[in-house]
């Protein structure tokens, strides 16, 4: 019933015209009384669609933000990115249902999405909330066949991916500027919209990569600062409160899974960031700015000249050296309250 869903919805969708109950039937292969239930199940979610005696179905408005299985799948056009979706309305933390994905075979580009994440994960052992109805949280499996030294690149190429679709999402919104902050935060008008956990496991031998899950939250819809933790207030900032817009998640997921299809394919091409390098520092924050750099070490400030084709900042101290930075947390002067 669920394929019959996703398929009927996006026939609806793709067709200008009326598409009658016969032709539903013929092209699925199933029951009149089938199509009809179908039909009102998509009402019942909020898709308006017009039945008229001896035309057909058309499909009229859709709910501006709906987020189900059938509403993703109807959508998607990758190749392998998110071919198999599983979609929940509560999880834990769709990191931790990827890395089971991982173990019980699921193939390379499952995709979990989930409504609201009660154990959400962040960066540092931190949490993550997603609330209903607000945030795309989702994560990938991938199954590489390169070595686990070139796992880290993968988050920088998710995040070029999730730049690239929220421009996508919010074109011709005035004043909007979609930025990274080095390595995979994404942040729109200089507060965050999206972090990302990146997980990887080994073969039991500990010499090959066994799977690679990446996670993103994008706050989409939330409607204003009260929704979020009072100790992100200040420096987090969704689509919405920053255009007005109500942003479809399923369409974003969409364009992010689109993205990432072709980025992946450029980084697979030479197993670094050189064919991404370009997109990816036209929107890196900050280059030619200040930036502090925690290393455990001891902390720094330098400028950045931005990334090499390992994905590594780079960093200018005072006395000239370049440094390369691979990890850590690193602040950047006119974000997240660093003045
Ligand atoms: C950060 O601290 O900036 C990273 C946040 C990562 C959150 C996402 S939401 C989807 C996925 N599932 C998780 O449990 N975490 C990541």
């Amino acid at each position: 019933m669920k394929t019959d869903k996703t398929d009927i919805l996006a026939l609806l969708r793709n067709s200008k015209d009326y598409v009658s109950g016969q032709q539903l039937c013929d092209r699925f292969g199933v029951t009149r009384t089938a199509v009809w239930k179908v039909i009102n199940q998509l009402k019942g979610e909020g898709y308006q669609i017009e039945s008229i005696s001896g035309k057909g179905y058309r499909l009229l408005e859709e709910p501006e933000d709906i987020l189900s299985e059938s509403e993703i799948a109807s959508r998607l056009h990758t190749k392998w990115a998110g071919r198999k979706v599983y979609y929940y309305d509560v999880t834990g933390s769709t990191n931790n249902d990827a890395k089971r994905c991982g173990e019980e075979g699921d193939p390379h580009g499952t995709v979990v999405v989930a409504d609201i994440q009660n154990a959400g994960k962040g960066r540092r052992g931190r949490g993550w909330q997603t609330l209903s109805g607000t945030a795309l949280a989702f994560t990938i499996l991938l199954r590489p066949d390169f070595v686990p030294d070139r796992a880290s690149m993968i988050t920088l190429v998710m995040a070029l991916s999730v730049a690239e679709a929220v421009e996508e999402v919010l074109e011709g919104a005035e004043d909007a500027v979609t930025t990274i902050k080095w390595p995979n935060d994404i942040v729109l008008n200089k507060k965050k919209i999206c972090g990302m956990l990146t997980e990887m496991t080994m073969t039991p031998e500990m010499d090959e990569i066994q799977y690679i899950v990446v996670g993103a939250g994008i706050n989409v819809n939330n409607g204003s600062p009260e929704e979020f933790q009072e100790e992100i207030r200040e420096t987090a900032t969704s689509l919405k409160i920053e255009t007005g817009r109500q942003v479809s998640r399923a369409e974003l997921l969409e364009k992010v899974l689109l993205r990432f299809e072709e980025n992946y394919a450029v980084f697979l091409e030479t197993l670094d960031m050189s064919g991404l390098r370009e997109a990816y520092q036209n929107h890196l924050q900050g280059v030619g700015n200040e930036v502090r750099v925690l290393d455990p070490a001891g902390e720094y400030t330098g400028i950045s000249r931005g990334i090499n084709d390992r994905g590594e900042l780079i960093v200018e101290k005072e006395d000239g050296e370049r440094v390369q930075v691979y990890a850590g947390e690193v602040s950047v002067r006119g974000l997240y309250g660093y003045v």
